[in-house]
């Protein structure tokens, strides 16, 4: 048959003896290719549904709404008599969610924003006998704020330098409550969570960052420096907590599996305990927590 040719479907196939073959050409040198690009992060919102993407008039509440609303809180009330505040409203809501359970317990509170200390007043007050606060803020001026005596303390330097932070924590922490008040420049938030979030915070304590609307203003305010919004590094810390189930399958957190074994987790996954996200606000507890096991009932 060699050499012979064939009709297939009106076309002439001749096949070639192998002998006739050419010899095979060298192997062309291996090509090394470009990773393919990560598919683009679909933009999790398109999964929700038109009607609730739907937009629609959100009606402005009336000033004796807003009275109101404010006086039924107390954090809302104490602040409405201290001159020179300016702050969201829906933040005294969150306050009264988050704070209450330290309320007379002479907590320790770093505050990073003093500005013409409204807030150390508001928070000396709300906490009640014994709190204890320092207030940090890059203004020299605000110094003038602080009354030691009376267990309010002022620092001053930039919530970006971790030096500066680490230094206020040996001296004056740890913290039952972080309050980030400062520039609200995402690269600042996120310098300052890097270096209180373990180091200044009691077990149990509260990381409480505000004003994170800034993060959308965005590049308009220059506040936000970084290609993540500090919500979006909120997020990649929820991920962080999740972070043993993308390398292990469900047996593998069996306890009698787990018994004298350990597995390998980033350390934030197991400091950080919960993290609550509010309009324009987010707060972590640090709390160290069980690992991941689960138990098989008969
Ligand atoms: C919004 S004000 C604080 C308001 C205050 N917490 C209150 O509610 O009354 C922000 C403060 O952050 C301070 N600030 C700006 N950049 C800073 C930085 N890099 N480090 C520390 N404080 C900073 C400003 O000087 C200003 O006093």
């Amino acid at each position: 048959m060699a050499g012979a040719a064939m009709k297939l479907f009106g076309w002439e196939i001749r096949r070639v003896p192998a002998e006739a073959a050419p010899p095979p050409e060298a192997a062309p040198p291996p090509q090394v290719e470009a990773a393919p690009a990560p598919p683009a992060a679909p933009d999790a919102t398109s999964f929700l549904s038109p009607d609730l993407l739907r937009r629609e008039a959100w009606a402005w509440p009336t000033a004796a709404e807003i009275r109101r609303q404010l006086l039924g809180q107390d954090a809302g009330r104490l602040w409405l008599t201290i001159p020179h505040g300016h702050k969201w409203l829906s933040y005294f809501e969150v306050y009264e969610k988050v704070f209450a359970p330290l309320r007379g317990r002479a907590p320790r509170i770093l505050e990073i924003g003093v500005d013409r200390g409204g807030s150390l007043d508001l928070w000396t007050r709300y906490f009640g006998p014994g709190t204890w606060i320092v207030g940090v803020d890059i203004n020299p001026d605000c110094a003038r704020f602080a009354r030691p005596d009376q267990g309010v303390h002022v620092r001053i330097g930039s919530q970006a330098d971790p030096a500066f932070l680490g230094a206020v924590v040996r001296e004056l922490g740890p913290f039952d409550l972080i309050i980030d008040d400062g520039s609200h420049v995402t690269s600042h938030q996120i310098a300052s969570f890097n270096a209180l979030f373990d180091a200044g915070l009691a077990e149990g304590g509260l990381y409480f960052v505000e004003d994170l609307e800034t993060s959308y203003w965005g590049h308009r305010t220059g506040q936000l420096d970084t290609p993540v919004t500090f919500l979006d590094f909120a997020k990649g810390i929820v991920d962080l907590m999740h972070d043993p189930y993308r390398h292990l399958d469900y047996p593998a957190f069996r306890i009698e599996v787990a018994e004298g074994t350990a597995i390998d987790a980033p350390r934030i996954a197991r400091i950080v305990d919960e993290v609550r996200i509010f309009d324009s606000v987010v707060v972590f507890t640090r709390r160290t927590r069980m690992p991941p096991v689960v138990e098989y009932l008969e």
